[in-house]
């Protein structure tokens, strides 16, 4: 054998095996609300509530085998994108006894844009009792950061290897707005630029502090959502869109905010040009699920909820799932949403991959690599 060939194809693997370890992020480190948490909101309420509702079955019940703090009966999306990285699950930022190194994860159920002192100002009611906003989950990671690098050159390398997501937000911040009195149109006009804001100076923040991949999803259509769908029901047929039967002026919320968080992408892409700042789409996808359920498997459709207490839209705010005496369907598969509010891990799946190989994310997750 010719040892020039030989020598030259080991270099070539060389060179392939040293990019094939070169496109995986060191970390991932996620912000955001129950669509992300995997167990920060049981941490910090546990000694606080009597009952907690997501840290009892069947939470869990398709994948994990038990409650694990997560919204849904399993993976959420964040999850599918770690093990599509070669990366573990994310453990919640407030948990003992785990390694944050490869990631963490700061996300907590009901978890605002908006400060808490924010909405006090304004007697804004049904907030949460624990301040977990962007601003406090941001104060987390500044906490953490010692133990994951040292030096500010080291910091400065391993968060440009490391993959962030700053959402979703807003939607918490939009249904404390409109449960405590704000109309829609002061919702739009008054509260969407604000947390876009936040956003926008949330992101601004980790690129200053070296970050180069940062995903920033957008909002969910909530009228497609069986919680909002039961709490808002409009005797007026026009309220509906035809084709999906979700609530048309909520789905406009979240229209509105996703153009305006789509401009602020576009301003921040525009500023840090060596950022690559990705919009991750939650709105189309589960359009998509409501518009044409069982193309994608959902047989028992896309708003009405896998586990809740009945109704058209099998949600009771009185017997959510959790509770005693309410049950989840047979095959959450066949479902889009999982306990009224959250989404099944089937959902989450079908999302992920959009968000992973397109066609839900601006540019695909899986196009960009170190
Ligand atoms: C903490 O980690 C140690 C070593 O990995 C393990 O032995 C111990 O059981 C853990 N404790 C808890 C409370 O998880
Ligand atoms: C909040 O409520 C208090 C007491 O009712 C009132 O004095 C105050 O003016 C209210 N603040 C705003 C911003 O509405
Ligand atoms: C239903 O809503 C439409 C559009 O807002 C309105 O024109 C119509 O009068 C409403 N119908 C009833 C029965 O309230
Ligand atoms: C909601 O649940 C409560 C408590 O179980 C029950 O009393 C009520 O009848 C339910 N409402 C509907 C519409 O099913």
């Amino acid at each position: 054998m010719d040892l020039s060939i030989l020598f030259s194809s080991l270099l070539l693997s060389c060179v392939l095996f040293a990019s094939s370890t070169d496109a995986k992020y060191n970390a991932v480190f996620s912000f955001g609300d129950s669509f992300a948490d995997t167990g920060n909101f049981v941490i910090l309420e546990s000694q606080l509530l009597p009952v907690i509702p997501i840290d009892l079955p069947p939470y869990g019940m398709t994948f994990f085998g038990h409650p694990t703090g997560r919204c849904s009966n399993g993976r959420l999306i964040i999850d599918f994108i770690c093990e599509s990285l070669g990366l573990p699950f994310l453990p919640p930022s407030l948990s003992h006894n785990e390694s944050f190194t490869k990631g963490a994860n700061f996300a907590v159920v009901g978890a605002t844009a908006l400060d808490l002192a924010f909405f006090q100002e304004n007697n804004i009611t049904g907030i949460p009792p624990i301040d977990s906003s962007l601003s406090v989950q941001l104060g987390w990671f500044d906490a953490l950061k010692p133990s994951l690098c040292k030096t500010t050159r080291k910091c400065k390398n391993y968060m440009k290897k490391s993959l962030f997501f700053v959402g979703e937000f807003g939607g918490n911040d939009y249904n404390f707005l409109l449960t405590s009195g704000k109309t829609l149109d002061q919702v739009i006009e008054t509260y969407v630029p604000k947390v876009i804001d936040v956003v926008y100076k949330a992101v601004e923040k980790l690129i200053g502090e070296g970050a180069a991949t940062v995903v920033v999803p957008g909002n969910v259509p909530t009228g497609c959502i069986p919680a909002i769908l039961t709490l808002f029901a409009s005797p007026n047929k026009t309220d509906y869109d035809p084709q999906t039967g979700c609530l048309k002026k909520f789905n406009e919320l979240g229209k509105h905010h996703n153009l305006l968080l789509l401009k602020a992408v576009e301003q921040l892409r525009k500023k840090y040009l060596y950022a690559r700042i990705i919009y991750a789409d939650y709105y189309a996808p589960v359009i998509e699920f409501a518009s044409k359920p069982t193309q994608f498997g959902f047989s028992n459709g896309a708003i009405k909820a896998c586990c809740g207490g009945g109704g058209p839209y099998n949600y009771n705010v009185s017997a959510v799932c959790g509770l005693p005496g309410v049950s989840a369907c047979k095959d959450p598969s066949t479902y889009a949403n999982w306990d009224g509010i959250h989404l099944t891990e089937a959902s989450y799946s079908r999302i992920a991959t959009g968000w992973l190989k397109g066609p839900y994310a601006h540019p695909p997750i899986q196009n960009l690599s170190y």
